[in-house]
């Protein structure tokens, strides 16, 4: 007896395309590459040491030398640049936050030490005040207000020992008014014409920062919100002037920021301006998909392959992601 079948037949069955693996595959509209991702790393005083995050399970921070080979791991998995975050020591933050461009402060002193080893490795670091900063604050706080200006001149002499340091990315945090320009003059100036900008465009003021508030100790030291400077969550529009500004400026490339509950605007970005367009699957996102896996409520390997496809498929070239290593060992072995 011929199977039962309707009348009139279904001549349009797009499941004839998810049949098998092999024309899923040809068909496949998007992928996801190791060399899509950029890996965060946090970075402490010290040597031959790591100290876990609680709230970022599976991540800690580690001793300059153990972030050097953390980065000959990203390297054997194809992962092309790494970015670094510094836990400060109290004693090394203050209300001007002056550790920011001290040239052997701890980021600038791993950037030496992974471009030294790995000189094809790239090295991101973000140009922003909040790890130094006795306020918690990416600028400098007076009677409790963030001055733009005063900023700016601070982030200038923090992008020039950063790049200085051999950084090749700079990843200007802060959401100050002017900053892509003012650095990209310095750049410009001091012979460092060749110094990347990935601006963080369009970064908003959310609650999934909180674990890496922990990972650089900046939980505590944080006066009040970051709602005067970063953008509130209800905005479109304002992305799209936020990155229009940067590029204008001289940024070569923007992100957005945090990432998943963000697609909508990372597709906006994508499709109306055409550059090189990065996301930040921050902190809370990490926290919360880690902690679902470690608990077993999630399939980890399925679900960190799929949430940064997601990425691809709004339209972003790359992602920061902590789970850039997992991810490329899963890219890896299925491929
Ligand atoms: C600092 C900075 C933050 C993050 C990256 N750079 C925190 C903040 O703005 O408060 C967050 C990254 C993450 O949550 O993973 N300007």
């Amino acid at each position: 007896m011929s199977p039962a079948r309707l009348a009139p037949f279904p001549f349009s069955r797009p499941r004839r395309l998810r049949q098998a693996g092999w024309i899923r595959d040809l068909v496949r509209e998007t992928r996801l590459r190791p060399e899509d991702l950029i890996w965060p790393m946090f970075v402490r005083e010290g040597v031959d040491a790591e100290e876990p995050i609680p709230s970022m399970p599976g991540v800690s921070r580690l001793t300059v030398d153990r972030a050097v080979e953390a980065a000959r791991r990203a390297a054997d998995l194809g992962i092309p640049c790494v970015a670094l975050f510094p836990y400060t020591e109290a004693e090394n933050k203050s209300p001007e936050a002056e550790e920011a461009w001290n040239p052997d402060n701890l980021v600038n002193t791993a950037t030496r030490a992974i471009k030294k080893a790995l000189p094809e490795m790239g090295v991101l670091l973000d140009v922003a005040l909040d790890p130094y900063n006795s306020d918690g604050h990416d600028g400098i706080v007076r009677d409790g207000v963030i001055l733009n200006d005063e900023t700016l001149l601070a982030l200038e002499k923090q992008a020039l020992a950063q790049a200085e340091a051999g950084c090749d990315i700079l990843g200007p945090s802060d959401m100050m008014d002017g900053r892509i320009g003012v650095i990209r003059r310095a750049l410009e100036e001091n012979e460092f014409p060749d110094t990347m900008i990935m601006s963080y465009a369009a970064k908003y003021a959310s609650a999934f920062y909180g674990p890496f508030r922990d990972a650089v100790g900046a939980t505590g030291a944080l006066k009040g919100d970051k709602k005067t400077y970063q953008m509130d969550y209800a905005n479109t529009d304002e992305a799209l002037r936020e990155v229009a500004a940067d590029l204008e400026e001289g940024a070569d490339m923007v992100m957005v920021k945090p990432g998943m509950p963000y697609l909508d605007i990372c597709h906006r970005v994508k499709t109306t301006f055409q550059v090189p367009t990065f996301a930040y699957q921050v902190s809370g996102e990490y926290a919360m998909l880690a902690g679902a896996i470690a608990n077993g409520w999630l399939d980890g390997d399925r679900v960190i392959l799929e949430s940064l496809g997601a990425f691809r498929r709004a339209g972003c070239d790359g992602i920061l992601t902590y789970f850039a290593p997992q991810a490329a060992e899963l890219l890896d072995s299925a491929g």
